[in-house]
């Protein structure tokens, strides 16, 4: 059986690592030898983790500083790695203004489908081609238990990681004939510098608990290549089962926009 660097190396393209889950799938896979391309668009916060990792792991690290949402892209991520054998694909970068539906501007909302559906679609579409041509290879989509049902205060973004989780059940399908192993990472809240920001509170129910980043990538990479969709956790994995399979539909809803309210409001 090939090995994990066999499978998904020499080289890994991580989209938004300059902190967070997005850094620590970066610091894993560093760990295991993959040479890594860094993308987000602090460029000094993506060369002081390239430099850590080429001292700590002595793997070969690339940054470029792009906006995943812009409409050029495809040109960007070319740029940074037409030369390199890439073997694995990462998305995981997300913009996600709280706030009620009609108080958030119209721009913002289109900011939000930019770097959520269209930077996915895009990374997808274009190392998809890369990875089939040669034959093996992964790609994990960061997404969200928000995406599983409507979600108050973060409606759109909610909306938005419900077409990641989607995108990449199908993909797992279609690739898997290719050789592509296809994930959709769906965390619950997760101590990341955007999630303490956002909030002050603590949640008020046990089941919205937050992780650490190192636990959502550990598992990711433990499931990538085992099956389309890894929730992060037990207590998300017990919540998904609630949500999706036991609660009527609208309980559902009701449970999760009080919580997020609770948090935000
Ligand atoms: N944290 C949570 O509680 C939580 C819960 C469920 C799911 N998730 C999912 O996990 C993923 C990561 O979330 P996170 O909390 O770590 O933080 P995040 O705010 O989604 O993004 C973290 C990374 O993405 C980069 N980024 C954001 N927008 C970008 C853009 N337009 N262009 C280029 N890079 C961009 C940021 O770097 P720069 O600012 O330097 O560009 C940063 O490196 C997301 O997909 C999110 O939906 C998170």
């Amino acid at each position: 059986m090939a090995s994990f660097q066999e499978r998904y190396g020499p080289w890994a393209v991580v989209a938004g690592a300059s902190e967070g889950i997005g850094a620590s799938f970066s610091r894993r896979l560093a760990g295991r030898g993959l040479n890594l391309v860094l993308l987000a668009r602090r460029a000094g916060r993506l060369e002081e983790l390239a430099s850590e990792l080429r001292t700590k792991h002595g793997v070969e690290v690339k940054t470029q500083s792009l906006d995943l949402g812009a409409t050029n892209l495809l040109e960007g991520l070319k740029k940074a790695t037409a030369d390199l054998d890439v073997g694995l694909a990462i998305y995981n970068a997300a913009y996600s203004p709280i706030g009620r539906f009609l108080d958030v501007r119209l721009e913002d909302h289109f900011d939000v489908i930019n770097v959520n559906v269209r930077g996915p679609l895009v990374v997808s579409h274009y190392f998809g081609q890369r990875l089939a041509a040669r034959g093996r290879g992964g790609l994990i989509l960061m997404s969200s238990m928000s995406g599983y049902q409507g979600t108050a205060m973060v409606a759109n973004y909610a909306a938005t990681k419900a077409y990641d989780t989607i995108l990449a059940e199908g993909l797992w399908y279609e690739l898997q004939e290719q050789g592509i192993d296809v994930l959709a990472c769906v965390a619950g809240a997760t101590l990341t510098p955007s999630f303490e920001q956002s909030t002050d509170r603590t949640p008020s129910s046990w089941l919205a608990r937050p992780m650490q980043p190192d636990e959502v990538t550990g598992q990711a990479l433990r499931d990538l290549g085992q099956q389309p969709t890894g929730v992060s956790g037990r207590r998300n994995r017990f919540g998904a089962t609630l949500l999706g399979r036991i609660l009527p539909r609208r309980a559902a809803i009701r449970m999760v926009s009080k919580e997020t309210e609770h948090m935000y409001r």
